[in-house]
Formats: structure tokens, C-alpha cells, sequence
């Protein structure tokens, strides 16, 4: 019997991806070190703890049953923090991947599938982005991401090890069952920390840059529901069958500035939501959306929860409830 190996499998999207894996029947061991993900995100498959820097930790993740994938979702996220740390997203972003692609090839592991980013391409070119778009990273994150993507290419190369880069634009929303949800320790996510104020949490929501050139001037975004994410991840594990390697973008297709986001919080929660406009946040590219047609035509991916309101309403249900929760971890 063969499983998928999942890296982050304790954070936002990796778990939410190990639950529909294990509702398909199929076998999942989660490696994590928990540096920010949760426990109590932990309710499918194995749990291996361990940091992907810690080469015994790997091995103990492959010494289990056979591993035919890895879906590797471990990384830092924040790209505020990378101008301001860079180190610490070359180590862990970077550094921490060699070692796995090094413990897949030892381990004989035909395929990967890698959490890149729509950061990777910087400030775009024309409206809507395709793979071909040239990678112009604006901020160390975003170059981690781009380096690992030169990575797998060499790896495939040299060793055969097939990979499917997925480039997720803004991943948003919960799990449908709400089980699930976004949570991030410190939140720098627009969306939880739009909800965090309706709910009284924060003060207000700061804007950041009102002088971009976009309509209102603040930064378009292109969200996607988490679950269709997760549902464009169990295309991708078939899709390694081929044995090559490609790039996806996994976004709607539909740009969303600042403004247009909190006005629909507003809608959904019938909150107030106080705004701030503050300076531009470093590493920002002004526009980022999605053309999706490769992964539609290529994988088959068809995303079910676009919409700006839906993809609000699912995070305001889980944001409600997990706000509320006496113990989190
Ligand atoms: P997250 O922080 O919720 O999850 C990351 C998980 O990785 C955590 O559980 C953390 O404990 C684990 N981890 C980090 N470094 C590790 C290490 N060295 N060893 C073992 N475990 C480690 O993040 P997320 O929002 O679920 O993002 C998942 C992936 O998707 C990341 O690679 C991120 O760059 C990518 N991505 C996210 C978004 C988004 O909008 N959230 C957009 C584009 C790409
Ligand atoms: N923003 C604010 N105020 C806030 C937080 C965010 O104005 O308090 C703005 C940001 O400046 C940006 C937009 O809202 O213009 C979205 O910001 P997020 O932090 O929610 O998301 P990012 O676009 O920075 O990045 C996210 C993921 C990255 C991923 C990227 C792909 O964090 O991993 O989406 O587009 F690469």
C-alpha cells in the first residue's frame, strides 16, 4: 500500500487538502514541525513531528509505509517579514526543500507537488497572468518560491522527479463542513484580519497604499476558495503519472482591490468595519490575477466557490466559531 506525504499538513491549506485526501481513501502521513501549524488540525492519517531541516526527521517521515508523492506545503509565508528577515526564508523555504528533494531521490519517490505562488511573476505585464509570464519576484518569499521552481526543473533533469508547481494566488475561505479554517499566528492576511474587526477583535483594518495604479488605487487580488485548492491538489497527484514537470496558476480570474474586499465584509457580516490608509506594505506587487486556463485544460480543474461573497461567508462561519474557542493551539 502506498501513501502521500504531506509537508504543512498542520497549516491552512495543507490540512484542509489532507482531509479531502483521506475522505477519497487515500493514505496521508503528515510531517510538520508545528512552528505554525496546529495540532488540532491533525485528525487524518499519520503525524510525524519534525522540521524538514532535520534530515533524521525526514527519515522518519519515509520509514513508514511506502511514500509515492510528497505534496509539499511547509514553508514561512509572511512577505513583509521576508524583506525584513530574508534568512529566514532562504533556510526554511529553500534549504529545508533541498533536503526533501534529496531524501525523495534517495527514497525513490517518482513525484512532488509544490505551493508556489503568484508572487513568483512580480509586477505583471498585462491583465491577466499566464505561466509564461516572466518571474520577477519582488520579495525574498517570493524568490524562494521561484528558486525552488528552478530546483525541481533541475530535478527533474537530472533524476526524473517529477513535479506539478501549483501557483496559488490568494487562498481564502474554509473547509465547507467547518472543521477548518484560516488561522495564522501572527494573521497578516487581509481577509481574517478584515473579519477579525468586524468581530471587534482589531480596532480597524489598515489599508495598504492607496496610490497604486489600479482603479482605487489600492492592491487587486485574485481570491480562491480553499477548497478548490484542495480539489486542484488531488488532480495534481494524478496528473504526476506523466512524469514531468509544469507550472499552474490556481486562481478565478476575477481581481478584487482592498476596498471592493472590506466593502463585502461589511455586506456579509453586517459589521462595521473601520479602515486606516497606511503607507504601501514592502514587497507588494500592485495586481496580481489569474489565468487559470492551463490547469482547466491540462488538469481539469473546474473551481466551484468563486465568488468573492462566498469565499467571505465560509471564513466569517469558521472565524466566528474559532475566535470564540476557548483553547486553540
Ligand atoms: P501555514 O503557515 O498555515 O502552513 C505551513 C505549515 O508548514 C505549518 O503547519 C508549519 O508548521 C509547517 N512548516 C513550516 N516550516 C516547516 C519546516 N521547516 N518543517 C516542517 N514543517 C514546517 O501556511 P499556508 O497558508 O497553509 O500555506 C501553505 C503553502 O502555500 C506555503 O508553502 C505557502 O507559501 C503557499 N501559499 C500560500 C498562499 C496563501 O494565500 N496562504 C498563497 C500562495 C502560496
Ligand atoms: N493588505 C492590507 N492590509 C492588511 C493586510 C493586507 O491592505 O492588513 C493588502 C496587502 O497589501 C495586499 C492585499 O491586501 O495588497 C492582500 O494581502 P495578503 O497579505 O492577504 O496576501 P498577499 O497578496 O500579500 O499574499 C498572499 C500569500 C502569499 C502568496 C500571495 C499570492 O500570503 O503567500 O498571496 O498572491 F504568494
Amino acid at each position: 500500500m502506498c501513501a502521500v506525504l504531506i509537508t504543512g499538513g498542520a497549516g491552512y491549506i495543507g490540512s484542509h487538502v489532507n482531509k479531502m485526501l483521506n475522505a477519497r481513501g487515500v493514505e496521508t502521513v503528515v510531517l510538520d514541525s508545528l512552528v505554525t501549524g496546529h495540532a488540532d488540525f491533525l485528525r487524518w492519517g499519520r503525524f510525524v513531528k519534525g522540521d524538514l531541516r532535520d534530515p533524521s526527521a525526514l527519515e522518519r517521515a519515509f520509514a513508514g509505509p511506502r511514500i509515492h508523492a510528497v505534496l509539499h506545503f511547509a514553508s514561512f509565508i509572511a512577505v513583509g517579514e521576508s524583506v525584513a528577515d530574508p534568512n529566514k526564508y532562504y533556510h526554511n523555504n529553500v534549504a529545508a526543500t533541498l533536503n526533501l528533494l534529496d531524501a525523495m531521490v534517495r527514497h525513490e519517490v517518482p513525484g512532488l507537488v509544490f505551493s508556489s505562488s503568484a508572487s513568483v511573476y512580480g509586477e505583471p505585464e498585462q491583465e491577466l497572468l499566464d505561466e509564461a509570464h516572466p518571474m520577477r519576484p519582488l520579495s525574498p518569499y517570493a524568490r524562494s518560491k521561484a528558486m525552488v521552481e528552478q530546483m525541481l526543473a533541475d530535478y527533474h533533469r537530472a533524476h526524473g522527479l517529477a513535479s506539478c508547481r501549483l501557483r496559488y494566488f490568494n487562498a481564502a475561505g474554509a473547509d465547507p463542513d467547518g472543521e477548518l479554517g484560516e488561522r495564522h499566528e501572527p494573521e497578516t492576511h487581509l481577509i481574517p484580519l478584515v473579519l477579525h474587526t468586524a468581530l471587534g477583535l482589531r480596532s480597524h483594518i489598515s489599508i495598504f497604499g492607496t496610490d497604486y495604479p489600479t482603479p482605487d488605487g489600492t492592491c487587486v487580488r485574485d481570491y480562491i476558495h480553499v477548497h478548490d485548492l484542495a480539489q486542484a491538489h488531488v488532480l495534481a497527484l494524478d496528473w504526476l503519472d506523466r512524469g514531468e514537470t509544469r507550472a499552474f496558476n490556481l486562481g478565478n480570474g476575477n481581481g478584487h482591490s482592498v476596498r471592493e474586499v472590506v466593502d463585502a465584509a461589511r455586506e456579509v457580516t453586517g459589521r462595521d468595519i473601520p479602515v486606516q490608509e497606511a503607507a504601501r506594505r514592502p514587497g507588494d506587487s500592485p495586481v496580481l490575477v489569474a489565468s487559470s486556463k492551463r490547469a482547466r485544460t491540462e488538469l481539469g480543474w473546474r473551481p466551484a466557490h468563486g465568488d468573492l461573497e462566498s469565499i467571505i461567508r465560509s471564513a466569517w462561519d469558521w472565524h466566528r466559531k474559532d475566535c470564540r474557542a476557548p483553547v486553540r493551539s
